[in-house]
């Protein structure tokens, strides 16, 4: 068994991290998790891909290595590893940054802007590509520090467990962290094998997929097989992605690996969700204060965000709040489907989102028609998503399949009431406004709908309406919410019991 501090050595390895190279909910997990477990005594570190559009002046980079040799297609490339910090921790958390101008280092993290993992062939070569460096850099002593456990992230590193299976003799662990199962990388496997210079016959996990050579290779069916442990961020979707519903076509492969896969919710960094400090805000609030003064203040931050936003500034109109990518997933067909009967109702929407540009579409041709009752904001926007978790009264999250979801973690934080659809971790993270409050511990409370139906999703919204005219029974709602611990500190320390289990499992 190794136990000794000193030998808890965790890299992360993704493909986003928040706030340098952020896309979706993945990079606040990366962001913010790391730090939580450097108050454990872990010694965590970060490795992502230097990305084109990573802001230099925002993050110095310290070059830490040159020309490190990578073998890729029969030949070598070279990559630059360079060194940055987490911003604002005490206790600062390295980031390593590979770069690698044809493969890593132009553009955005994903090649199709309103899509990650298309299957497209330079999207397949930039992360295996990645995954093969950080077998280079971490495995072969191209830097001076190197982990015993690989805490692998999502598709992008999907081939990651395997290739360390390979190399090593089981003295170095992966945990493969599944942040949403529809997102799978599929690539085809002749071109892979070229890439890492493989035989097939060398990939003893392949006998366990279809045989088709034809078929195209599954990063995430890949990491499941081959990972010594699994989990995913809640663990209601851990039991659902057991099932053909939620499974996405691996659930046997899962079901195979039951006994080593489970779930630990999400948290939030709650130094910088604090609607006490947050700078975005026109007027701060938090517990500290008298509970008259918070609520005038949070209504403070509601009518500038009716003013930012074109929208009527009245404080007694109800107002919902959306932010979400623009993606299937999210449940904007429920809120397409139902919107000429949502706008019927006493109510504003202000929605911030970017993604699929079909929703986008349809979203923007209901904002021309009821351009006084709903603000399309179509981009990413730290500083006007927490304005809207601040100004808004309720938050909408009506999703379909939700991994965990963070939106209605920082909802209930800065006092805005979720409806949500009771499925993975919203199911783990909101009970429905029917209990009593008093025998409510560890989670919030909101309006929760079952059926993925828009009827069911429209209900929920009314219920909230109603609940919202008793101020008394509102306010309970908003304190209760707010006085919950969302923070990381009790998943990490889930996560560091998962790393002590690695650590002991003997080959
Ligand atoms: C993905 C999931 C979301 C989860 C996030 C971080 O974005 O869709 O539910 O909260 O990853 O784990």
């Amino acid at each position: 068994m190794i136990s000794a501090k000193s030998k808890k050595k965790v890299l992360f390895v993704a493909g986003e991290v928040a706030p340098i190279a952020k896309v979706g909910g993945l990079a606040d997990v990366i962001g913010a998790l790391p730090k939580a477990l450097k108050k454990l005594e872990v010694d965590v570190k970060i490795v992502i891909p230097k990305y084109g559009i990573i802001d230099e002046k925002k993050y110095p980079l310290k070059k830490i290595a040159s020309e490190i040799k990578i073998p890729f297609y029969n030949q070598e490339e070279l990559v630059n590893i360079y060194s940055t910090f987490l911003p604002e921790t005490q206790n600062q958390v390295e980031v390593y940054l590979v770069e690698n101008l044809k493969y890593l280092s132009q553009g955005n993290v994903y090649f199709i802007a309103d899509a990650s993992s298309s299957g497209e062939i330079n999207e397949c070569q930039r992360f295996v590509f990645f995954t093969k460096c950080v077998v280079e850099i971490f495995l072969n002593n191209k830097i001076n520090w190197q982990p015993n456990i690989f805490h692998c992230h999502d598709w992008h590193v999907g081939f990651l467990p395997l290739l360390i299976k390979m190399q090593t003799k089981g003295n170095q662990k992966t945990l493969f962290t599944i942040h949403n199962f529809a997102y799978q990388g599929k690539y085809n496997p002749q071109e892979i094998f070229k890439m890492l210079n493989l035989k097939e016959i060398d990939w003893q996990t392949l006998k366990e997929r279809t045989k088709n050579q034809f078929e195209d290779l599954n990063a995430v069916q890949q990491a499941i097989l081959n990972a010594d442990l699994i989990n995913t961020v809640s663990p209601t979707y851990a039991q659902e992605i057991l099932t053909k519903e939620f499974g996405e076509g691996l659930e046997n492969d899962l079901k195979k690996r039951k006994n080593n896969l489970s779930g630990i919710i999400n948290g939030i960094d709650t130094t910088f969700f604090n609607p006490m400090t947050d700078s975005n805000l026109k007027k701060n609030y938090g517990l500290e204060m008298t509970n008259k003064e918070l609520l005038k203040n949070k209504e403070e931050n509601k009518n500038y965000l009716q003013k930012i936003c074109n929208l009527k500034i009245n404080s007694k109109i109800p107002l919902i709040g959306i932010i979400s990518r623009l993606a299937e997933q999210k449940g904007f067909d429920l809120i397409i489907t139902s919107f000429e009967k949502l706008m019927k109702l006493n109510l504003q929407i202000v929605l911030l989102s970017a993604g699929d540009l079909k929703i986008e579409k349809k979203l923007t041709e209901l904002n021309l028609k009821y351009p006084n009752k709903f603000s399309c904001n179509f981009k990413f926007d730290a500083k006007l998503a927490n304005q809207i978790y601040a100004g808004s009264d309720m938050f909408l999250m009506p999703s379909h399949f939700e991994p965990c979801g963070l939106g209605q973690l920082i909802a209930m934080r800065y006092g805005t009431v979720p409806i949500v659809r009771k499925t993975g971790g919203l199911t783990d993270t909101v009970k429905n406004i029917k209990c009593q409050i008093s025998n409510v511990k560890y989670q919030g409370i909101g309006f929760v709908f079952e059926k993925y139906e828009a009827k069911e999703m429209l209900n929920s919204i009314k219920k909230g309406l109603k609940a919202y005219k008793d101020k008394k029974e509102w306010k309970k709602i908003i304190f209760h919410n707010m006085k919950q611990d969302f923070s990381w500190e009790t998943s990490a320390k889930k996560y560091l019991k998962l790393y002590q289990k690695l650590l002991k499992i003997q080959d």
